[in-house]
């Protein structure tokens, strides 16, 4: 009797042996490929429809020194490409503004100084200041008298001569007609003053447009006198 209830035990654990062999033999293939695909395993691509698509793991291409070496270099290479960028835009602009201004021989005309005691009285002196011509006329004591004495209420451009002179003996102004540019003539025309032969424009001996189609006085520039001998225009 214990010798048939043993041989049914042993024979029963043979069999549940028999039906769970497969289920371990999976679950230890399972763990095999869970293992070894740690690094090269592929898996399901995440979008839609795309039905069987493996997407390969590229974990081998990754850094094996990590990502802070990796961010070092490209915060390096950040840097430097805007410092040269940063250096080329000022080299830019730096030349931009050299061209722009004024070069030495526009800057030596800004100012221009002239000596009175090499004008006579009663003449006439043209001298270039940035680029235009400029009337210096030592007046004498009758052409004062007769630019103070003329009615300037009346003129198309109403000014005194006190207006445009600092010293009545000197009567300074650019020598550019009004009417179109062109250079009048000094000693000549109907007042005694400047004469443009262009079309026809009488100055007086105040620089004031008198008649013809100027419509305003011959300009007045910037001057100053420093000394009792020389002027400074501009
Ligand atoms: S430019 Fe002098 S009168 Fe016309």
């Amino acid at each position: 009797m214990t010798a048939a209830l043993t041989t049914s035990a042993g024979a029963l654990v043979r069999r549940c042996a028999r039906q769970q062999l497969p289920a371990v033999r999976a679950a230890a293939a399972t763990a095999i490929q869970q293992r070894s695909g740690s690094s090269t395993a592929t898996f399901d691509s995440p979008f839609k429809g795309s039905g069987a698509t493996k997407v390969p793991s590229f974990s081998k291409y990754k850094s094996s020194s990590g990502e802070t070496p990796n961010k070092m270099v490209q915060y390096f290479m950040a840097g430097t490409l805007g410092a040269i960028s940063a250096m080329g835009a000022k080299a830019t602009v730096q030349d931009f503004l050299v061209n722009m201004s004024a070069s030495a021989d526009v800057l030596a005309q800004a100012k221009v100084e002239i000596d009175l005691n090499s004008i006579p009285e009663g003449k006439n002196v043209i001298i270039k200041w940035r680029g235009k011509p400029v009337f210096i006329r030592h007046r004498t004591q009758d052409e004062i008298q007769e630019a103070e004495n003329t009615k300037w209420e009346s003129l198309r451009d109403p000014q005194p001569d006190s207006d445009r002179v600092q010293k009545p003996e000197w009567l300074i102004m650019l020598g550019v007609c009004t009417h179109l540019g062109c250079v009048p003539i000094g000693e000549a025309g109907d007042f005694g003053g400047w004469f443009c032969p262009c079309h026809g424009s009488h100055y007086d001996i105040s620089g004031r447009a008198r008649k013809g189609p100027a419509p305003l006085n011959l300009e007045v520039p910037e001057y100053s006198f420093p000394t009792e001998e020389t002027v400074i225009i501009g």
